[in-house]
């Protein structure tokens, strides 16, 4: 089965076309991708500090036809050749949400295909089966993107169980905030994490917040204030000499770094712990994090638990963990979860 995978959640659109061929025969699952294609409309939304999202879903619609010609042409496959399409039905911004449903369900429509809605995170959460390295089920995934934080218990496709997630902001969120708070570009993550990378541990002591709570969940809206008030103390001082400022600031990322990843290192530990199981995954987009990679390694290392990881290009957005989503459903639930032929989508 041929899978097409349209994702328009937020500020990507990406394309993709996966064959379950491989899957089916337990080969590894990456070999089944046969082409992708993905805009990011990172540079269209900077200027606003945000993505804005009428111009995002106009430039889904702008850019979602050619991905799908590109992406049938690195296949070397024509439309005909499709046996179903998956689009991600939520959670996202609901305009952009509907670009990317309702060219999915007039292409199966006019192709005559099932089409079936997937939910965004399950994408990422699946993502890391297309690693080098696959995890078994049961494993516990850490998934940490823009707008999530969560760590869940996958027992198979469509086997989920949330066991703790953010209260306030997402890992994401608080990178792109405090990314901000040190005059970054929007999104900040990637930025961070290489000012970081020359920053001096232990300068500031940053909150770990809820690192002892007893529970799963996490908070991080008071680690981006202690950022914040730290850039104020600063700032009072009046200083002008730009090494010493590059410095602060460099310093001051790695401190937040250092705060955030041990706060998901911990819970993740402490998950892996409450339910036995011996496999983590990472997703999401802050799962491109190298820190919180290395720190993650080291504790698999330390505690005997194996981490996988989903490759670099597919943590952020992308069509490919729509399409292996959708694929995986279709042949879980036997074609069951297909959806009619209204445009649903789900925001939240
Ligand atoms: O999964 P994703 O592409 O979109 C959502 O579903 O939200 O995640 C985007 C988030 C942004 O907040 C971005 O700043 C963050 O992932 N991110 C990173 C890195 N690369 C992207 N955060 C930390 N370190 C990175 N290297
Ligand atoms: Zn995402």
């Amino acid at each position: 089965m041929i899978v097409l995978g349209i994702e328009t959640s937020c500020d990507e659109t990406g394309v993709a076309l996966y064959d379950t061929t491989s899957w089916e025969n337990h080969a590894p699952a990456h070999q089944g991708i046969l082409g992708q294609a993905l805009h990011s409309q990172i540079a269209m939304h900077r200027d606003y500090g945000g993505v804005v999202p009428e111009l995002a879903s106009r430039d889904h619609i702008r850019r979602v036809l050619p991905l799908l010609d590109d992406t049938l042409h690195e296949a070397g496959l024509k439309l005909r050749d499709i046996d179903a399409i998956a689009y991600t039905q939520g959670p996202g911004l609901a305009g952009a949400l509907l670009v990317g449903s309702a060219f999915a369900k007039s292409l199966a429509q006019g192709l005559n295909l099932p089409s079936i809605g997937v939910h965004h995170l399950e994408g990422h959460l699946l993502s890391p089966l297309l690693g080098g390295s696959v995890p078994e089920f049961p494993f516990i995934a850490l998934l940490v993107s823009g707008g999530h934080t969560q760590l869940m218990l996958v027992s198979g496709v469509g086997k989920y169980q949330l066991l703790g997630e953010t209260l306030d902001d997402a890992a994401g969120e608080a990178f792109d905030k405090t990314a901000k708070l040190l005059g970054l570009d929007y999104p900040g993550g990637a930025a961070i994490s290489k000012l970081a990378e020359k920053g001096q541990s232990g300068r500031f002591d940053l909150p770990r917040p809820m690192l002892h709570s007893g529970d799963l969940d996490f908070s991080f809206s008071g680690l981006k204030t202690a950022v914040l008030n730290q850039v104020k103390k600063f700032e009072a001082l009046g200083i002008t000499d730009s090494d010493e400022i590059a410095t602060f600031h460099a310093d001051l990322a790695r401190s937040f770094v250092d705060a955030l990843v041990a706060v998901l290192v911990s819970k993740s530990e402490k998950a892996l712990r409450q339910t036995g199981c011996k496999h983590l995954v990472l997703a999401g987009g802050v799962g491109a994090n190298l820190q919180l990679r290395a720190a993650l390694n080291a504790s698999a290392k330390k505690n005997r638990f194996e981490v996988h990881y989903p490759p670099v290009n597919l943590c952020t957005d992308n069509g490919v963990m729509i399409a292996f989503a959708g694929a995986l459903r279709m042949l879980a639930e036997n074609n069951g979860s297909t959806t009619s032929g209204a445009f649903d989508i789900k925001p939240r």
